[in-house]
């Protein structure tokens, strides 16, 4: 019988936990033990007890070397990814173009790695799709976060005292997390504007009640799987020139902006954030990967001339519970493809398996991560 072993994440700010008791109830059924090193669910409210109720064991760090399967949400550090053994299959969102040293440790170990944000946007996988589960999350979180962090009513006012305007939202990115963002600051009241590059996203916005603001292209920036193709500097420019127009009355700016394996694009420059009002704030979903924002600091809140710029990279983390849940089905529904008879095995046929597969048997099997570990890719 497989083994299924649950680290306690270490990345700073990490709370959610990749397994939760519910999953480990799916997990039983194809005969997989679970063992949970001690104190994993601790930021996501989960204690040990919930565990071993749900028919895990709870395990010291070294109950790892026992494993077939470790399912973890943030990457593992160098020294943790040298200490997994060759045959192990590792679960995680890796950020392979960010952690190229963690990446190389894990092929020269032989482990087999599955990274969470390489499975492909397919129907068939769309149960295992973890970026959308959490960038849902984050997209919902980042207008709370905007709507508690401001001095301002979202919704439109009407009363005997007054009327009060409903606040502007200005949205980059209309990909899964901006959506999200949208319907929430609709929900509450607040006035939307989008932008995105891929033509598809406007009318997915104004289906939600915001409006497109359109940038003319020459190009379709549409690229493979529905993900943007990296916009050259002269759309850049252009679309730099006329979000500052929609900036001057903007209470929140929601930066969703990533191209797939690269670093987000720049959409906020140091002059349009002081085209924008004092007391406004940005909330930068793309800080982890460099962020939207020219002011972006990855390790926490940056104020100029009265507007707040808030990295948001840890908001599905904020939501620990609830989003270590559904983190928890992509991890049950990904070992599913893997499991036959309580054994863990490999399709490589698979399209989801073959698309998600970074390290294999010794080497880096993600063709763009290897050409960048050689130094060869753009
Ligand atoms: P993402 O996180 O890679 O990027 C977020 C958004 O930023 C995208 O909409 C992208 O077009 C946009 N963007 C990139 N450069 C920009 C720029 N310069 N200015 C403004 N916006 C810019 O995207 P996400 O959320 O992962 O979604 C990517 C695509 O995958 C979407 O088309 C989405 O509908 C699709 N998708 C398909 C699924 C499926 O078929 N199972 C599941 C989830 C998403």
């Amino acid at each position: 019988m497989a083994t299924l072993f649950v680290p306690r994440e270490t990345a700073p700010g990490e709370r959610r936990v990749a397994v939760t008791p519910a999953a480990i109830k799916k997990l039983a059924r194809w005969d997989l033990t679970v063992v949970v090193e001690a104190g994993a669910g601790d930021g996501a409210g989960i204690s040990d007890e919930a565990y071993t109720d749900a028919g895990a064991r709870i395990g010291d760090p070294g109950a790892i070397g026992d494993a077939s399967v470790v399912a973890r949400v943030a990457p593992p550090s160098v020294e943790e990814a040298s200490a997994l053994s060759a045959d192990m299959v590792l679960l995680t969102f890796i950020a392979p173009h960010r952690n190229l040293e963690v990446v190389a440790a894990l092929a020269e170990g032989g482990v087999t790695t599955l990274a969470m944000e390489l499975v492909p946007r397919i129907s068939r996988a769309q149960s295992i799709d973890a970026l959308s589960s959490q960038a849902n999350i984050s997209g919902y979180r980042a207008v709370i976060t905007a709507a508690y962090e401001l001095d301002k009513y979202f919704p439109l006012f009407m009363t005997a005292a007054g009327t009060i305007r409903p606040a502007t939202v200005v949205v980059l990115g209309a990909g899964v997390a901006g959506l999200q963002a949208v319907a929430t600051a609709r929900r509450l009241g607040a006035l939307v504007k989008v932008s995105d590059i891929r033509p598809a996203a406007k009318e997915e916005v104004e289906s939600l009640g915001g409006t497109f603001i359109d940038v003319p292209s020459d190009e379709d920036l549409t690229g493979e799987g529905g993900y943007a193709k990296e916009a050259g500097e002269d759309f850049l420019t252009r679309q730099r020139r006329i979000l500052t127009e929609n900036l001057a009355g903007a209470h929140a700016v929601i930066t969703t902006a990533q191209i797939p394996g690269r670093p987000a694009p720049m959409l906020l420059t140091t002059p349009m954030i002081e085209a924008m009002p004092a007391g406004s704030i940005v909330i930068d979903l793309a800080a982890a990967d460099g962020g939207n924002c020219e002011l972006t600091d990855v390790e926490g809140p940056v104020e100029h001339g009265g507007v707040r710029i808030l990295p948001g990279h840890h908001l599905a983390s904020s939501m620990a519970a609830e989003a270590s849940a559904m983190y928890a089905n992509n991890i049950t529904s990904f070992v599913e493809l893997l499991v036959t008879d309580g054994q863990i095995g490999l399709d490589r046929d698979d399209e989801v398996v073959a698309g998600a597969l970074l390290t294999h048997e010794g080497r880096v099997v993600h063709e763009r991560t290897a050409a960048l570990l050689e130094g060869g890719a753009t």
